[in-house]
């Protein structure tokens, strides 16, 4: 990418803007969040129905959730998409379209989740698939091989030679080929959620000794440095397989959860890999720089303790296959309560990380993470990010871009969702990525009666202005 000048004048949410070449209609994008489609009869019905409303309502950019690139293993969460078959792909083209007809664009997002992957933490998965060996950067950390011992996870890695290394880029880059082949505007690498591009990422994870180790030139001196190899192999095979397509990935400053876990992620960390990854001379066109942890845990979901899902009798048996008990579901609960209060939960969490960033790279910079109202969004927009977005608030407002966008948007608008995070534990269950709350949902039912999805002044995009070039 070269680099460009800024804006002169701040940009606000309904300014079109152009994205690697790709022109998106405004600066509001749904962040990606699990549909959980990949059990239904049909995956593609189940996505046009999630993600065509935050289209037609006027969404610039959709990130659909994380889509798996390997035909078996892999899957950090029940019900994830997988996307190794050619046929099923080119289904997707029923999806893109239904988003291009109303002037969106559309983003999938690929991912492995390496030692995330389900049959490590899912009591029945793992019963259910015994011999699965997880695909591993390093042999697992301490920490992770003690949970093993304890019985609280059930690790079986197998740390990846070079050559497998490269067998898993083919897949991302074949996957990655048939989605633009059906029609998606760009891909997002699934960097952030603890899966396998971040366990490359991080020293936390990686120890390896060939040229997908950690790179101590990136990062600030003295510590470890950061493990960018992968995703610029990722990157170089995508455009070889896939074309010059616009290319995104989520970039994580990571915490350890708990005291004296290390090594991990800064944000200095984070700010160089993505100056190496998205500066004038790398691969990628935009980054989403991310707070999470070393771990899956809730650092980068962060919100109030989920107290009425996990005492939903209908979650109950999935809970208990899923964690093996009633009583080990209980004390992953309190695991749950406890880093609701340890993850600040200021609005706009990752601001002055995106911030920091953008001062330090001429590619967009996207941030989320806790943002809710016009205001907020306007304000990120003026000072940290060049695009701004939300993900689980369009669970519960799908068509929410009608409220925040366009001449017919209230000025206080604000989204319904309460950061109770009980959709995020339900998907734990095998629930489908839906918003729990009864209350929300009611709330978003009356702003429907009064027609505030109506309101749509954002326009079709297919003639989207004058908005400045990133
Ligand atoms: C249930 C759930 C599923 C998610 N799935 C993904 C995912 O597939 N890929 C990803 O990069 N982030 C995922 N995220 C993280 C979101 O993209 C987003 O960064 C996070 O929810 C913070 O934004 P918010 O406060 O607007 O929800 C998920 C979040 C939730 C709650
Ligand atoms: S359950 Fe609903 S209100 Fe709660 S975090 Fe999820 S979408 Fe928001």
């Amino acid at each position: 990418m070269t680099a460009v000048p800024r804006e002169r004048r701040p940009p606000t949410l309904d300014d079109p803007v152009d994205f690697a070449g790709v022109r998106l209609r405004n600066r509001l994008y749904r962040a990606p969040v699990l549909e959980c489609a990949g059990n239904d009869d049909d995956a593609v019905d189940r996505l046009i129905a999630d993600l065509e409303p935050a289209a037609a309502a006027g969404a610039g950019l959709i990130h659909q959730g994380a889509t798996i690139v390997t035909g078996e293993g892999g899957c950090a969460a029940p019900g994830m998409t997988r996307v190794h078959d050619p046929d099923f792909v080119a289904g997707l083209a029923r999806l893109t379209d239904a988003v291009h007809a109303h002037g969106s664009r559309i983003a999938i997002q690929l991912e492995h989740g390496g030692l995330r992957s389900m049959e490590v933490w899912h009591d029945a998965y793992g019963r259910a698939n015994p011999d699965r060996h997880q695909l591993a950067v390093s042999r697992p950390p301490r920490v992770l091989r003690a949970l093993d011992r304890l019985g609280f996870l059930d690790l079986s890695p197998r740390v990846m030679t070079t050559a497998e290394v490269e067998s898993l880029v083919d897949d991302f880059a074949r996957a990655a080929a048939r989605a633009v082949d059906a029609g998606y505007d760009a891909i997002h690498i699934a960097g952030a959620n603890m899966g396998i591009v971040q366990q490359f990422l991080s020293p936390f994870y990686n120890r390896r000794e060939d040229r997908f180790g950690i790179d101590p030139a990136v990062g600030p001196d003295g510590t470890p440095g950061v493990g960018v190899a992968f995703l610029e192999r990722l990157a170089e095979a995508i455009r070889d397989r896939a074309g010059d397509v616009p290319l995104l990935t989520k970039i994580p400053s990571e915490r350890p959860t708990l005291p004296g876990i290390g090594p991990y992620l800064s944000d200095n960390d984070a700010v160089a890999a993505c100056e190496r990854l998205a500066g004038t001379e790398g691969p990628f066109d935009a980054v989403v720089p991310v707070r999470t942890s070393v771990f899956w845990d809730m650092s980068v979901v962060r919100g109030a303790f989920p107290a009425s899902a996990w005492r939903d009798e209908r979650f109950r048996d999935g809970f208990r296959e899923a964690f093996g008990s009633l009583p080990r579901a209980a004390a992953v609960a309190a695991g749950n309560w406890i880093e609701s209060f340890v993850y600040d939960r200021e609005p706009g969490w990752n601001r002055d990380l995106c911030r920091r960033v953008r001062h330090r790279v001429d590619a967009p910079v996207l941030c989320e993470g806790g943002l809710r109202d016009r205001a907020q969004l306007d304000d990120a927009l003026a000072r940290d990010a060049d695009l701004v977005g939300m993900a689980r608030p369009f669970y519960a407002e799908p068509e929410l871009p009608a409220r925040l966008l366009g001449a017919g948007a209230e000025p206080e608008a604000r989204a319904v969702c309460a950061d109770c995070n009980n959709c995020a534990i339900a998907q734990a269950a095998g629930e489908s990525g839906v918003c729990r709350t009864p209350a929300v949902l009611r709330a978003a039912g009356e702003l429907r009666r009064q027609g505030a999805y109506d309101r749509n002044g954002a326009g079709d995009g297919r003639d989207a202005g004058t908005g400045d070039s990133l």
